[in-house]
């Protein structure tokens, strides 16, 4: 018998919503014997260009796409889901940090926490909407004071995993599939830590592979740091395609066992691993057990350029803490 799974998209009008809807329907994340149901959030002016994305979705005619609901009621679209994909909320400007967006983007999380006691006993949450990490904090805690465990929660940072990765690769003229073990630690900004001290290219250090520590140390950080709004002054919006595949990576990571003794990288509450404070939303090398759970990659050498940084991005997230103490 086949099986069924409900997947709540918030902000399903947006850019990473038109780009991530037919490939959620299309059956590439959750397999070729699982039905999807969409559940659709917008905010009620959206609603009719939300129509139109609907109207394209019954246009593609996927076998395994079972139910689309659309609403502007988070009660009925977090109804039974197993998935909550939380995008809807503004992106920035050129010029601005992400951490700039937190007192107008911050609040939507609230309301989207407390209303996960409608979801579904296994549901799992992936806040997108910067500044995600600390966005993630406040869908839980609001979630968590509604039934669901702290464990469920995790911020996107596939994106800076997969840019990371490309970069290494492009350097090193290696294939991207030939780069594993790619740690991205801390906050989805710009003071996050790429690491290429624990990266491997076709199963060697890329520090050897590469050789170049200036590089490694300075502009292969600054550009994974700052790729986002590198696109934002190209394409005059944020990324879109390659958040939304991003989103997918990261659902697959959790859904599925992690393969070998690689690792995927995603915001996840602290439990004081590497000294970094209980509870902030922070960016680890994590394993899936494939069967809902997930661990913390221990033990992994950083050497004191890594700590300062991770001491960086760690002081950034309690400042945004501390500027949305409220909504918690
Ligand atoms: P967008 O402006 O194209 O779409 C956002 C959508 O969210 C809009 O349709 C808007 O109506 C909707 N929305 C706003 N408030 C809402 C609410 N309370 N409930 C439901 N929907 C709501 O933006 P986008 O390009 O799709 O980006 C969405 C967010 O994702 C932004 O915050 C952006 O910065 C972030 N983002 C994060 C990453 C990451 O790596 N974590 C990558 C790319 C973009
Ligand atoms: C990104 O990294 O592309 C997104 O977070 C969008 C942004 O504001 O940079």
């Amino acid at each position: 018998m086949a099986r069924a799974v409900q997947v709540a998209v918030t902000g399903a009008a947006g850019q990473i919503g038109y780009a991530i809807l037919p490939r959620l329907a299309s059956g590439e994340v959750f397999g070729p014997d699982t039905k999807v149901t969409l559940r659709l959030l917008e905010i009620t002016p959206a609603l009719p260009a939300l129509e139109g994305v609907v109207m394209e979705l019954d246009d593609c005619a996927f076998p395994l796409l079972e139910k689309v609901v659309i609403t502007d009621d988070v009660n009925v679209a977090f109804d039974g889901i197993s998935w909550g994909l939380f995008i809807g909320s503004k992106p920035r400007g050129p010029g601005m940090e992400r951490g700039d967006l937190i007192r107008e983007n911050g609040p939507i999380f609230v309301s989207q926490g407390q209303a996960l006691s409608r979801a579904a006993n296994d549901v799992r949450v992936a806040v997108v909407g910067n500044p995600a990490n600390t966005n993630c904090l406040i869908a839980m805690h609001n979630g968590v004071k509604a039934g669901v465990p702290k464990e469920r929660f995790s911020s996107m940072m596939r994106l800076d995993q997969n840019r990371a990765a490309a970069q290494l690769a492009q350097k090193a003229g290696a294939p991207v599939g030939q780069v594993s073990h790619m740690a991205v630690w801390g906050n989805h900004s710009a003071t996050q830590y790429p690491d290429a001290d624990n990266a491997r290219i076709n199963g060697r250090p890329a520090t050897d592979v590469i050789g170049h520590v200036s590089w490694l140390q300075n502009e292969f950080i600054e550009t994974v740091q700052q790729r986002g709004a590198a696109v934002i002054a190209a394409r005059g919006h944020s990324s879109a395609a390659s958040a939304a595949n991003a989103a997918l990576d990261h659902v697959r990571s959790f859904e599925a066992a992690t393969p070998g003794d690689d690792w995927f990288s995603a915001g996840v509450p602290s439990d004081g691993s590497y000294g970094v404070e209980e509870g902030l939303i922070f960016s680890y090398p994590l394993r899936s057990d494939g069967q809902g759970g997930y661990s913390v990659v221990e033990g992994l050498e950083l050497s004191d350029f890594a700590r300062q940084k991770i001491a960086a991005t760690t002081a950034e997230l309690q400042e945004e803490k501390a500027v949305i103490a409220d909504l918690l």
